[in-house]
Protein backbone atom coordinates (compact mmCIF):
# COMPACT_ATOMS: atom_id res chain seq x y z
CA UNK A 1 0.00 0.00 0.00
CA UNK A 2 1.21 3.49 -0.58
CA UNK A 3 2.17 6.22 1.82
CA UNK A 4 -0.92 8.66 0.94
CA UNK A 5 -2.97 5.48 1.05
CA UNK A 6 -1.96 4.22 4.02
CA UNK A 7 -3.60 7.56 6.24
CA UNK A 8 -6.82 5.22 5.60
CA UNK A 9 -5.77 2.62 7.32
CA UNK A 10 -8.21 1.95 10.40
CA UNK A 11 -10.77 4.93 8.99
CA UNK A 12 -14.76 3.74 8.69
CA UNK A 13 -15.97 3.73 4.98
CA UNK A 14 -19.91 3.35 4.00
CA UNK A 15 -19.88 1.70 0.59
CA UNK A 16 -23.63 1.80 -1.28
CA UNK A 17 -24.70 -0.88 -3.85
CA UNK A 18 -21.80 -3.45 -2.01
CA UNK A 19 -23.72 -6.52 -3.27
CA UNK A 20 -22.36 -6.90 -6.45
CA UNK A 21 -20.62 -5.09 -9.10
CA UNK A 22 -18.34 -1.65 -8.73
CA UNK A 23 -19.68 -1.26 -4.92
CA UNK A 24 -18.55 -4.91 -4.02
CA UNK A 25 -14.84 -4.70 -5.77
CA UNK A 26 -14.41 -0.94 -3.74
CA UNK A 27 -15.84 -2.41 -0.58
CA UNK A 28 -12.94 -5.50 -0.89
CA UNK A 29 -10.24 -2.80 -1.60
CA UNK A 30 -10.98 -1.17 1.36
CA UNK A 31 -11.00 -4.33 3.00
CA UNK A 32 -7.63 -4.37 1.73
CA UNK A 33 -6.71 -0.85 2.72
CA UNK A 34 -7.78 -1.51 6.16
CA UNK A 35 -10.81 0.36 6.70
CA UNK A 36 -13.66 -1.33 7.78
CA UNK A 37 -16.76 -1.26 5.79
CA UNK A 38 -20.58 -0.86 6.27
CA UNK A 39 -21.73 -2.82 2.90
CA UNK A 40 -24.96 -1.72 1.90
CA UNK A 41 -27.70 -3.39 -0.74
CA UNK A 42 -31.41 -5.51 -0.75
CA UNK A 43 -29.62 -8.67 -0.89
CA UNK A 44 -28.54 -10.25 2.51
CA UNK A 45 -27.09 -13.04 1.00
CA UNK A 46 -25.06 -11.27 -1.74
CA UNK A 47 -23.88 -8.81 1.21
CA UNK A 48 -22.58 -11.79 2.99
CA UNK A 49 -20.61 -12.60 -0.09
CA UNK A 50 -19.38 -9.06 0.21
CA UNK A 51 -18.45 -9.32 3.91
CA UNK A 52 -16.87 -12.59 3.55
CA UNK A 53 -14.58 -10.89 0.67
CA UNK A 54 -13.60 -7.62 3.37
CA UNK A 55 -12.93 -10.09 6.43
CA UNK A 56 -10.33 -12.63 4.28
CA UNK A 57 -8.89 -9.03 2.80
CA UNK A 58 -8.42 -8.59 6.52
CA UNK A 59 -10.84 -6.24 7.84
CA UNK A 60 -14.41 -5.70 9.18
CA UNK A 61 -17.78 -5.32 7.34
CA UNK A 62 -20.97 -4.69 8.75
CA UNK A 63 -23.91 -5.88 6.96
CA UNK A 64 -26.67 -2.63 6.10
CA UNK A 65 -29.24 -4.41 4.49
CA UNK A 66 -32.40 -2.72 2.80
CA UNK A 67 -34.22 -0.85 0.14
CA UNK A 68 -32.89 2.77 -0.33
CA UNK A 69 -35.72 4.06 -1.94
CA UNK A 70 -37.43 3.83 1.18
CA UNK A 71 -36.05 7.41 2.58
CA UNK A 72 -36.00 5.60 6.12
CA UNK A 73 -33.36 2.93 5.01
CA UNK A 74 -31.06 5.54 4.65
CA UNK A 75 -31.21 6.92 7.40
CA UNK A 76 -30.65 3.72 9.24
CA UNK A 77 -27.64 2.73 7.34
CA UNK A 78 -25.79 5.46 9.16
CA UNK A 79 -27.36 5.01 12.14
CA UNK A 80 -26.48 1.53 12.68
CA UNK A 81 -22.83 2.33 10.77
CA UNK A 82 -22.16 5.04 13.43
CA UNK A 83 -23.63 3.13 16.21
CA UNK A 84 -21.27 0.24 15.16
CA UNK A 85 -18.11 1.86 14.49
CA UNK A 86 -18.28 5.71 15.17
CA UNK A 87 -19.20 8.63 12.37
CA UNK A 88 -17.76 7.71 8.62
CA UNK A 89 -14.76 8.92 6.90
CA UNK A 90 -15.82 7.52 3.51
CA UNK A 91 -18.95 7.62 2.09
CA UNK A 92 -19.26 5.78 -1.67
CA UNK A 93 -22.59 6.21 -3.06
CA UNK A 94 -22.62 3.62 -5.61
CA UNK A 95 -25.90 2.05 -5.43
CA UNK A 96 -27.96 2.80 -8.93
CA UNK A 97 -30.81 1.67 -11.51
CA UNK A 98 -31.56 2.16 -14.92
CA UNK A 99 -35.54 3.17 -14.56
CA UNK A 100 -36.54 1.99 -17.74
CA UNK A 101 -34.90 1.98 -21.09
CA UNK A 102 -37.32 4.84 -22.50
CA UNK A 103 -39.23 7.67 -21.05
CA UNK A 104 -42.24 7.78 -23.05
CA UNK A 105 -43.07 4.06 -22.10
CA UNK A 106 -41.21 2.67 -19.03
CA UNK A 107 -43.59 1.28 -16.00
CA UNK A 108 -44.18 5.00 -13.77
CA UNK A 109 -43.03 2.58 -10.68
CA UNK A 110 -39.27 2.05 -12.62
CA UNK A 111 -39.12 5.38 -13.60
CA UNK A 112 -40.09 6.33 -9.41
CA UNK A 113 -37.54 3.96 -8.37
CA UNK A 114 -34.70 5.65 -10.64
CA UNK A 115 -35.71 8.73 -8.99
CA UNK A 116 -35.99 7.63 -5.26
CA UNK A 117 -32.55 5.73 -5.27
CA UNK A 118 -30.20 7.88 -7.62
CA UNK A 119 -31.16 11.01 -6.71
CA UNK A 120 -33.46 10.95 -3.32
CA UNK A 121 -31.50 8.04 -1.63
CA UNK A 122 -27.85 9.74 -2.63
CA UNK A 123 -28.79 12.74 -1.49
CA UNK A 124 -29.63 11.78 1.70
CA UNK A 125 -26.27 9.69 1.87
CA UNK A 126 -24.41 13.09 0.85
CA UNK A 127 -25.82 14.71 3.72
CA UNK A 128 -25.95 12.41 6.30
CA UNK A 129 -22.25 12.00 5.57
CA UNK A 130 -20.95 15.34 5.46
CA UNK A 131 -22.96 16.08 9.09
CA UNK A 132 -21.22 13.18 10.38
CA UNK A 133 -17.86 14.20 8.45
CA UNK A 134 -18.27 17.69 10.52
CA UNK A 135 -14.53 19.04 12.11
CA UNK A 136 -12.59 15.96 10.78
CA UNK A 137 -9.21 16.52 9.64
CA UNK A 138 -10.23 14.14 6.08
CA UNK A 139 -13.25 12.40 4.95
CA UNK A 140 -14.60 11.84 1.46
CA UNK A 141 -17.58 11.42 -0.38
CA UNK A 142 -17.73 10.04 -3.99
CA UNK A 143 -20.76 9.86 -5.75
CA UNK A 144 -20.47 7.27 -8.82
CA UNK A 145 -22.30 8.70 -11.76
CA UNK A 146 -21.73 7.23 -15.11
CA UNK A 147 -20.65 8.68 -18.57
CA UNK A 148 -24.39 9.27 -19.06
CA UNK A 149 -24.30 11.60 -16.62
CA UNK A 150 -22.37 14.23 -18.96
CA UNK A 151 -23.99 13.54 -22.39
CA UNK A 152 -26.56 12.27 -23.90
CA UNK A 153 -26.73 10.24 -26.81
CA UNK A 154 -29.13 8.89 -29.38
CA UNK A 155 -30.38 5.74 -27.39
CA UNK A 156 -29.38 6.54 -24.43
CA UNK A 157 -32.05 5.82 -21.84
CA UNK A 158 -32.94 9.28 -20.65
CA UNK A 159 -34.45 8.56 -17.09
CA UNK A 160 -31.08 6.95 -16.01
CA UNK A 161 -29.16 10.01 -17.75
CA UNK A 162 -31.31 12.77 -16.25
CA UNK A 163 -30.75 11.06 -11.99
CA UNK A 164 -27.09 10.74 -13.30
CA UNK A 165 -26.96 14.70 -14.40
CA UNK A 166 -28.90 15.44 -11.02
CA UNK A 167 -26.21 13.23 -9.05
CA UNK A 168 -23.23 15.09 -11.07
CA UNK A 169 -25.01 18.88 -10.51
CA UNK A 170 -25.21 17.91 -6.40
CA UNK A 171 -21.95 16.71 -5.88
CA UNK A 172 -20.50 20.09 -7.53
CA UNK A 173 -23.16 21.73 -4.83
CA UNK A 174 -22.30 19.90 -2.15
CA UNK A 175 -18.48 20.69 -2.83
CA UNK A 176 -18.85 23.84 -3.00
CA UNK A 177 -21.37 24.44 0.60
CA UNK A 178 -18.53 22.23 2.45
CA UNK A 179 -15.85 24.88 0.95
CA UNK A 180 -17.33 27.59 1.95
CA UNK A 181 -18.38 25.71 5.75
CA UNK A 182 -14.41 25.85 5.55
CA UNK A 183 -14.80 21.53 6.01
CA UNK A 184 -12.23 19.21 4.64
CA UNK A 185 -14.10 17.20 2.91
CA UNK A 186 -13.07 15.81 -0.79
CA UNK A 187 -16.23 15.99 -2.66
CA UNK A 188 -15.18 13.53 -6.14
CA UNK A 189 -17.50 12.36 -8.98
CA UNK A 190 -16.59 9.16 -10.38
CA UNK A 191 -18.12 8.64 -13.98
CA UNK A 192 -17.48 5.09 -15.43
CA UNK A 193 -18.49 4.27 -19.25
CA UNK A 194 -19.39 0.44 -20.01
CA UNK A 195 -18.19 -1.79 -17.00
CA UNK A 196 -18.83 -6.02 -17.20
CA UNK A 197 -20.70 -5.86 -13.96
CA UNK A 198 -24.06 -8.13 -13.48
CA UNK A 199 -25.84 -5.22 -14.38
CA UNK A 200 -25.51 -5.55 -18.37
CA UNK A 201 -26.99 -9.70 -17.04
CA UNK A 202 -30.20 -8.11 -16.23
CA UNK A 203 -32.97 -9.25 -18.39
CA UNK A 204 -33.15 -5.03 -19.81
CA UNK A 205 -29.42 -5.34 -19.81
CA UNK A 206 -26.92 -5.15 -22.75
CA UNK A 207 -25.70 -9.00 -22.59
CA UNK A 208 -29.50 -10.36 -22.20
CA UNK A 209 -30.98 -7.57 -25.17
CA UNK A 210 -27.72 -7.67 -27.74
CA UNK A 211 -25.90 -10.67 -26.69
CA UNK A 212 -23.16 -9.44 -25.98
CA UNK A 213 -20.56 -5.87 -25.26
CA UNK A 214 -20.05 -4.09 -28.33
CA UNK A 215 -15.91 -3.68 -27.55
CA UNK A 216 -14.41 -4.66 -24.22
CA UNK A 217 -15.73 -2.90 -21.08
CA UNK A 218 -13.74 -1.58 -18.40
CA UNK A 219 -13.67 -4.03 -15.01
CA UNK A 220 -14.58 -3.52 -11.89
CA UNK A 221 -10.86 -2.85 -10.82
CA UNK A 222 -10.47 -0.14 -13.00
CA UNK A 223 -12.89 1.72 -11.13
CA UNK A 224 -11.40 0.74 -7.94
CA UNK A 225 -7.92 2.04 -9.31
CA UNK A 226 -9.95 5.94 -9.63
CA UNK A 227 -11.34 5.46 -6.05
CA UNK A 228 -7.56 5.03 -5.28
CA UNK A 229 -6.58 7.88 -6.88
CA UNK A 230 -9.04 10.13 -5.23
CA UNK A 231 -8.26 8.84 -1.58
CA UNK A 232 -4.24 9.32 -2.13
CA UNK A 233 -4.43 12.66 -3.15
CA UNK A 234 -2.91 15.13 -0.77
CA UNK A 235 -5.35 16.66 2.19
CA UNK A 236 -6.62 19.82 0.91
CA UNK A 237 -6.78 18.57 -2.57
CA UNK A 238 -10.20 17.56 -4.62
CA UNK A 239 -10.29 15.70 -7.12
CA UNK A 240 -13.58 16.45 -8.52
CA UNK A 241 -14.27 14.64 -11.65
CA UNK A 242 -13.20 11.59 -13.17
CA UNK A 243 -14.28 10.33 -16.41
CA UNK A 244 -13.31 7.20 -17.69
CA UNK A 245 -14.07 4.95 -20.41
CA UNK A 246 -12.46 1.56 -22.52
CA UNK A 247 -10.56 2.77 -25.23
CA UNK A 248 -12.60 1.41 -28.17
CA UNK A 249 -15.87 3.58 -26.83
CA UNK A 250 -16.42 6.20 -29.57
CA UNK A 251 -19.01 8.42 -27.15
N1 LIG B 1 -21.81 -1.16 -15.21
C1 LIG B 1 -21.67 -0.07 -15.96
O1 LIG B 1 -21.44 -0.14 -17.20
C2 LIG B 1 -21.82 1.28 -15.31
C3 LIG B 1 -21.40 2.39 -16.06
C4 LIG B 1 -21.51 3.66 -15.51
C5 LIG B 1 -22.01 3.80 -14.23
N2 LIG B 1 -22.41 2.71 -13.51
C6 LIG B 1 -22.95 2.94 -12.17
O2 LIG B 1 -22.24 2.15 -11.24
C7 LIG B 1 -23.08 1.88 -10.11
C8 LIG B 1 -22.98 0.39 -9.77
O3 LIG B 1 -23.44 -0.34 -10.89
P1 LIG B 1 -22.94 -1.83 -11.23
O4 LIG B 1 -22.61 -1.82 -12.67
O5 LIG B 1 -21.98 -2.31 -10.24
O6 LIG B 1 -24.35 -2.59 -11.11
P2 LIG B 1 -24.85 -3.87 -10.26
O7 LIG B 1 -23.81 -4.92 -10.26
O8 LIG B 1 -26.20 -4.17 -10.78
O9 LIG B 1 -24.96 -3.26 -8.79
C9 LIG B 1 -25.99 -2.37 -8.43
C10 LIG B 1 -25.98 -2.25 -6.93
O10 LIG B 1 -27.03 -1.32 -6.53
C11 LIG B 1 -27.81 -1.93 -5.50
N3 LIG B 1 -29.20 -1.50 -5.55
C12 LIG B 1 -30.02 -1.49 -6.64
N4 LIG B 1 -31.25 -1.08 -6.28
C13 LIG B 1 -31.20 -0.82 -4.95
C14 LIG B 1 -32.15 -0.37 -4.00
N5 LIG B 1 -33.42 -0.08 -4.35
N6 LIG B 1 -31.78 -0.22 -2.70
C15 LIG B 1 -30.50 -0.50 -2.33
N7 LIG B 1 -29.54 -0.94 -3.18
C16 LIG B 1 -29.90 -1.09 -4.48
C17 LIG B 1 -27.71 -3.42 -5.81
O11 LIG B 1 -27.95 -4.14 -4.62
P3 LIG B 1 -29.13 -5.24 -4.49
O12 LIG B 1 -29.29 -5.89 -5.80
O13 LIG B 1 -28.65 -6.13 -3.39
O14 LIG B 1 -30.29 -4.43 -4.08
C18 LIG B 1 -26.27 -3.57 -6.26
O15 LIG B 1 -25.42 -3.74 -5.15
C19 LIG B 1 -24.47 2.36 -10.48
O16 LIG B 1 -24.74 3.60 -9.85
C20 LIG B 1 -24.40 2.54 -11.98
O17 LIG B 1 -25.27 3.56 -12.43
C21 LIG B 1 -22.33 1.46 -14.03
Amino acid sequence: MTPELQRWRGKIALVTGASSGIGRAIAEDFGRLGLKVGIAGRRPDALAETAARVQAAGSDALVLAGDQCDPETNHRFFADLVARWGAPDILVNNAGMLGGRSLLHAEWSEVQAALDLNVRAALICMRQAAQAMRGKSEAAIINVSSMTGHRVMPGTPAIYAATKHALRILTDGLRSELAQEGQAIKVALLSPGLVDTPWHHKPEGMIAQKGGYPYPPLTPADIVGAVRYILSAPAGVQVCDIQLRPSAQTF
